[in-house]
């Protein structure tokens, strides 16, 4: 008897897992290729969470998240302008990954098209895939700083298209989409009568005065997107667990009954805390002014290495910078600066054809290493 089913078969290990192991079984390697904060969670975050246990919040939830985490994300966020009812319109969920899981469990037929960037985080592909969609990607360029045009995405819908992912700021690319390419999107949507997923996870992390813009707020898409954030990212909160999903009615009451059959809720100490998370913007921020100061050392550094070409990533933690100019393919290029020099990056290619020629640099260690790294990857650039 075959217990396992072909589908879950033919998922297969990242390639960012892949350098993770090879990694592990080396000493003095510093790891540029972590997508997470490298702090701790705030510690008034984690006292919350304390007294959540003390207090015995540590039952089931309602399968939506308790309302008085939905009602602060509809009064405390990013979104409190668009106007989101929180008994209706958001649900809680197992971090984004769990967001993005349960829309493509409700959202897809078999055979359903879903246009995703490329090069981009590939969870959106496997996760579309296992759910029986198509995932569709919509290639991007240097160029155009890895920033999907509408023409591009226009051309690429058909009558099977359901829904376009955005992920503004952006992995692997640390690009920040512009209010206008936004704009133009937002009608394409409109036009073409399809969703968008909207990726906000990094939105907190912005530099160089880059803007937060959500897609939802633009004239006729609250009703057609499903933001999808967390408090991965912005609170250093990457094992808690806790995102949440902001839409229609219709598509949330859809993923509740999805949650109740799948996983019940989000952990209950966690949705306490975030409660209070949300009340307290000035820790993201505290974050954010730590990531900036990294992202400054790193594009300084890089500049200072004859042969790579740094996009210009205006958010999250990420670099993608260019090492065409090498000849090697970015996996060979990532395998020998692991092997010869102990440093992580992520091969481009690891998120789409539109990724080879470039490395994603994570800036998500301490900036005594981050300058340590960049020392290193120059000698080995010098070395090609
Ligand atoms: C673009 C993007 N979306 C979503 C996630 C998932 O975040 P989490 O499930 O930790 O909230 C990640 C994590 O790396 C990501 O890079």
């Amino acid at each position: 008897m075959e217990f396992i089913s072909q589908k879950a078969k033919g998922l297969k290990q990242g390639a960012i897992r892949a350098m993770f192991d090879r990694a592990g079984t080396m000493t003095n390697v510093i790891s540029l290729g972590i997508g997470e904060p490298d702090m701790a969670t705030p510690q008034l975050v984690c006292d919350a969470a304390t007294e959540a246990l003390h207090k015995g919040i540590t039952h089931y939830t309602p399968n939506a998240g308790t309302l008085d985490f939905r009602k602060a994300i509809a009064a405390k966020s990013y979104l409190k302008d668009i106007g989101y009812d929180p008994a209706r319109e958001i649900i809680v969920t197992n971090g984004g990954m769990g967001a993005l899981s349960l829309l493509f469990l409700v959202l897809l037929e078999e055979g359903d098209e879903i246009l995703i960037q490329d090069p981009q985080w590939l969870n959106y592909v496997a996760q579309v895939e296992y759910c029986g969609g198509k995932a569709v990607r919509v290639p991007t360029d240097k160029a155009h700083n890895f920033i999907m045009q509408p023409e591009t995405i226009e051309k690429l819908i058909t009558p099977k298209t359901k829904a376009l992912m955005i992920n503004t700021p952006n992995n692997p690319t640390g690009s920040v989409m512009d209010e206008e390419t936004m704009r133009q999107i937002a009608e394409i949507a409109v036009k073409h009568d399809i969703l968008v997923i909207s990726d906000d996870v990094y939105n907190t992390l912005l530099y160089d005065g880059a803007k937060n813009t959500c897609i939802a707020a633009f004239p006729g898409m609250k009703e057609r997107t499903a933001v999808v954030n967390s408090l991965s990212k912005s609170y250093a909160m990457t094992g808690w667990r806790i995102g949440f999903v902001a839409g229609p009615a219709e598509l949330v009451s859809a993923m509740t009954k999805c949650q109740e059959n799948f996983n019940a809720c989000a952990n209950a100490p966690g949705q306490y805390a975030g409660t209070v998370a949300l009340a307290h913007p000035e820790l993201c921020e505290e974050l954010r002014k730590v990531f900036e100061n990294r992202r400054r050392l790193l594009l300084d550094g890089l500049k200072g290495i004859k042969g790579i070409e740094s996009n210009d990533p205006k958010g999250a933690f990420y670099v993608f910078a260019d090492i065409s100019s090498f000849g090697l393919s970015s996996a060979d290029f990532c395998n020998r600066l692991l092997d010869e020099q102990k440093v992580v990056c992520i091969p481009g290619s690891a998120f789409g054809a539109c990724g080879e020629g470039f490395i994603r640099i994570a800036y998500t260690c301490s900036d005594s290493d981050l300058a340590e790294a960049v020392a290193r990857i120059k000698t080995f650039c010098e070395s090609l």
